[in-house]
């Protein structure tokens, strides 16, 4: 029986490679969505990809979206917490809009989505979870204040339900990917990207999408099992910890 996994964030960018390998691998994927319905039908007709739209910052709405998921596919098995956003800008110009937004989406999602599925995978001896946080979680970033804090926060959540979920056959990890060719990077200034982001990571280009979708299937199989509270740098060598 195939596993069923879900990507938040799943139709674009770095989660739209990741439902596609998932896919690829054998998974009965679904793909949520927060917003872009043309972005999300088009994913849908090229892959076959169930798609599913709630704001991952709303706890009800993702019980209740992950609850159509199971009614259509199945006990989650595979968690990928990867639906983000960035609102950037210098801390002494950042809104609590910027700061509350950032956090919602990218740091409260964890629980709003985990919660929901983790009672089912300690039943059931199995899960995965698979948090995908930042280089700029770890190292920090400047006009990000917000999204450092979220995605730093991304890693302390995965060390500690790690160890909860470690006998019970769960295991719980974070990639932090480096600055990946998706639209989330090709918005920032170019400029800044040339002067200051390119000549700061030694393989000398930004990451593709599934140079991280890849990780993220290793960490969902069997032999991955070994594998908990971890956090896998794929950045370029950009920053190494
Ligand atoms: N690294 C190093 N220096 C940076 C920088 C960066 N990433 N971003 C900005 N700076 C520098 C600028 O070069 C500038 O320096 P000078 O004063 O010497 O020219 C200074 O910081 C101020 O920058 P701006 O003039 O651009 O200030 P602003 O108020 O107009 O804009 C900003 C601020 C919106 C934060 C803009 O600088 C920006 O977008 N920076 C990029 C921030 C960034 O790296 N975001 C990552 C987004 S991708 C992502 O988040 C995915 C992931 O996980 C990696």
């Amino acid at each position: 029986m195939s596993r069923v996994a879900v990507v938040t964030g799943g139709t674009r960018g770095i989660g739209e490679a990741i439902s596609i390998a998932l896919k690829a691998a054998g998974y009965k994927v679904a793909a949520s969505y927060a917003g872009n319905d043309e972005a999300a039908a088009k994913f849908k007709s090229q892959t076959g990809i169930n798609v599913y739209k709630w704001d991952v910052s709303n706890y009800d709405a993702c019980a209740a979206g992950l609850k159509q998921v199971e009614a259509d596919l199945g006990p989650v098995d595979v968690l990928v917490n990867n639906a983000g956003i960035t609102k950037d800008g210098m801390f002494h110009k950042m809104t609590p809009e910027q700061w509350y937004a950032v956090i919602n989406t990218n740091l409260n999602s964890l629980f709003n989505m985990t919660r929901p599925v983790w009672e089912g995978m300690r039943e059931r001896k199995f899960g995965r979870v698979i948090c995908i946080s930042s280089i700029n979680g770890q190292k920090g970033q400047m006009g990000q204040v917000n999204y450092s804090a979220a995605k730093a926060g991304d890693i302390g959540f995965v060390k500690a339900l790690a160890q909860e979920g470690a006998r019970a056959g769960i295991t719980v990890n974070t990639i932090c990917p480096g600055y990946i060719a998706t639209e989330m990077v090709k918005a920032i200034n170019p400029e800044i990207v040339a002067k200051n982001i390119l000549p700061q990571i030694p393989v000398g280009r930004l990451g593709e999408p599934h140079e991280i979708a890849r990780t993220v299937v290793f960490l969902a199989s069997d032999d991955a099992g070994f594998i908990t509270g971890s956090t896998i740098s794929a950045n370029g060598g950009q920053h190494m910890i």
